[in-house]
């Protein structure tokens, strides 16, 4: 699958705004079979960068640590180094205590590992710990994908997703695209939620 197509009433405003910010162009006016009321409706076609059906999720291994910790390091040391500098030893004692076996998936895209993410559940929401991409798979969609996975599944338990951010980070851009509001700061961190029924 390439592209979707989204239908919308002409006078559903927020939907075609919702449609167009993610990449939907109109294709056609068209009307509706009669069984369907046979009203006015619009076309809008969303080409996909990423075939969501090449995405999968794998529960990781022991054996995995070091992939993730070398994708970690390598996409975050940027970061690191501009709020503290980066000290090779306390960078990998930190990876060590907060990475957990059983709270982290491979992220596979065609067959490919690109990348892992880390899920806690709380109470009332998944707490998303972190998400790496490999960084030759970076702004291609698989991100949103992923994210979009993880929405759908706290979703299905009627939770929101919560996450912290550093604010020099661009990721922010991507969550809040996703319908993540900001709901506190630290002096690095802004912290986000998405609730379950949020736009879009
Ligand atoms: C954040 C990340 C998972 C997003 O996945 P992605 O596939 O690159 O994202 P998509 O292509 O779906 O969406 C693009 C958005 O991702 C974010 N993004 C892209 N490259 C990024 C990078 N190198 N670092 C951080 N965020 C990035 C931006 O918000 C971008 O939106 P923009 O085009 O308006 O700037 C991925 O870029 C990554 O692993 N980055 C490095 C690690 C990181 O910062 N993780 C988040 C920790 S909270």
């Amino acid at each position: 699958m390439t592209f979707v197509y989204v239908t919308a009433r002409p006078d559903n405003v927020a939907s075609h705004t919702v449609i167009r910010a993610n990449g939907g162009r109109l294709v056609e006016r068209f009307h509706e079979p009669a069984a369907y009321g046979g009203h006015e409706s619009l076309r809008f076609r969303i080409d996909l960068k990423v075939e969501a059906t090449l995405i999968t999720l794998r529960s990781a291994q022991r054996d995995d640590f070091a992939f993730c910790r070398r994708v970690k390091h390598d996409t975050m040391h940027w970061i690191v180094e501009q709020l503290f500098g980066w000290d090779e030893k306390v960078q990998a004692e930190r990876f060590a205590s907060q990475w957990r076996l059983d709270e982290t998936r491979i992220i596979a895209y065609a067959g490919d590992e690109v990348g892992w993410l880390q899920t806690k559940a709380a109470e009332d929401a998944l707490f998303l710990a972190g998400i790496y991409l490999d960084t030759p798979f970076h702004g291609r969609g698989i991100g949103t994908q992923v994210m979009q996975i993880v929405i759908d599944e706290a979703r299905r338990d009627g939770k929101a997703v919560t996450l912290g951010v550093v604010k020099i980070n661009p990721a922010r851009r991507l969550y809040e695209r996703l319908g993540f509001r900001t709901t506190g700061e630290d002096e690095y961190k802004f912290y986000m939620r998405r609730e379950a029924d949020a736009m879009p």
